[in-house]
């Protein structure tokens, strides 16, 4: 697919040093412990849809327990790698902002894990919302996490040039100090950020910018959505706040899970 902003990052997903690093057997994160403990038997009754799977890492906790599982990405190398290492679970190329093959309200629950969604612009992200949203089911669980724009002091302090004992650290920090500023020179006076996109350094910078929303911003995406009973938690954390909890503006945790349910269902 050509023509949108993150084109650039579709590149270092199918790099083999890129595709390796996310096939790891890595755990769940705390939100999707939580998540996976809460579906409990009930997954067993619904079709999953794992968008961005990358190499797999949900695979392995999700797939066996729900009815049916489909895991997709854009990437072809992170879809041969999955093939390859889940031969028994259903894979295939896709691309979030057009969920062709997929019929309005065929699963009840899709996931896009670990921040995959945030390569896209605002414009993009709101196509990848509503195909999620048109795929599902009436009260079929949308989960997903963005990145937090609470957050950003840290990113900024993670690239503040320091003087190290050693001139090779000292050089290094000045490199990706200039760097991170280079390409995000104005973000000093667009603090605080309530939504944007920020060059993080993810990928070594190999990867376009990415979208940081405050908690309480991203849940008003979700309502104006339509979605519903929507739910957040940081990723540091296993316990999921209602979206109208007024913490969640304030929530400095890395990433927030956004769990929420489309209306109607039994
Ligand atoms: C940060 S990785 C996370 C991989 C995996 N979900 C995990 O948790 O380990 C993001 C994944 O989303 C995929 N991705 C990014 N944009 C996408 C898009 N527009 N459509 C489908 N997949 C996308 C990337 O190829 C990558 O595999």
């Amino acid at each position: 697919m050509t023509g949108f902003a993150s084109d650039l990052t579709h590149s270092t997903y199918e790099s083999p040093d890129i595709v390796a690093l996310y096939a790891r057997p890595d755990g769940l994160q705390k939100p999707e412990q939580t998540l996976l403990a809460q579906l409990g038997p009930a997954l067993g009754t619904m079709d999953m849809l794992d968008i961005g799977v990358g190499g797999g890492r949900t695979t392995r906790h999700f797939a066996p327990h729900a009815r049916t599982y489909l895991g997709i990405d854009y990437s072809a190398a992170m879809i041969t790698r999955c093939k390859l290492e889940f031969p028994s679970f259903r894979f295939a190329v896709a691309d979030v902002r057009r969920l062709e093959f997929a019929a309005d309200e065929s699963y009840d629950f899709v996931l896009f894990s670990y921040n995959g969604i945030d390569h896209l612009d605002r414009r993009e992200r709101m196509m990848a919302l509503t195909e999620m949203r048109r795929v599902l089911r009436a009260g079929g669980l949308m989960v997903f996490s963005s990145h937090n724009a609470n957050y950003l002091p840290w990113i900024v302090d993670r690239f503040r040039f320091r003087v190290h004992a050693s001139l090779r650290e000292t050089l290094r920090s000045f490199k990706w100090s200039s760097v991170f500023w280079a390409k995000n020179g104005l973000l000093q006076y667009r603090m605080p950020l309530a939504a944007g996109r920020v060059h993080d350094g993810t990928h070594s910078f190999r990867s376009s910018a990415l979208y940081y929303v405050r908690p309480d911003i991203g849940v008003a995406e979700l309502r104006r959505l339509g979605m519903v009973d929507i739910a957040c938690a940081g990723n540091e954390s296993r316990d999921f706040l209602p979206g109208d909890d007024p913490r969640l503006e304030r929530d400095s945790n890395p990433w927030i899970y956004y769990m929420s349910r489309k209306p109607g269902g039994a």
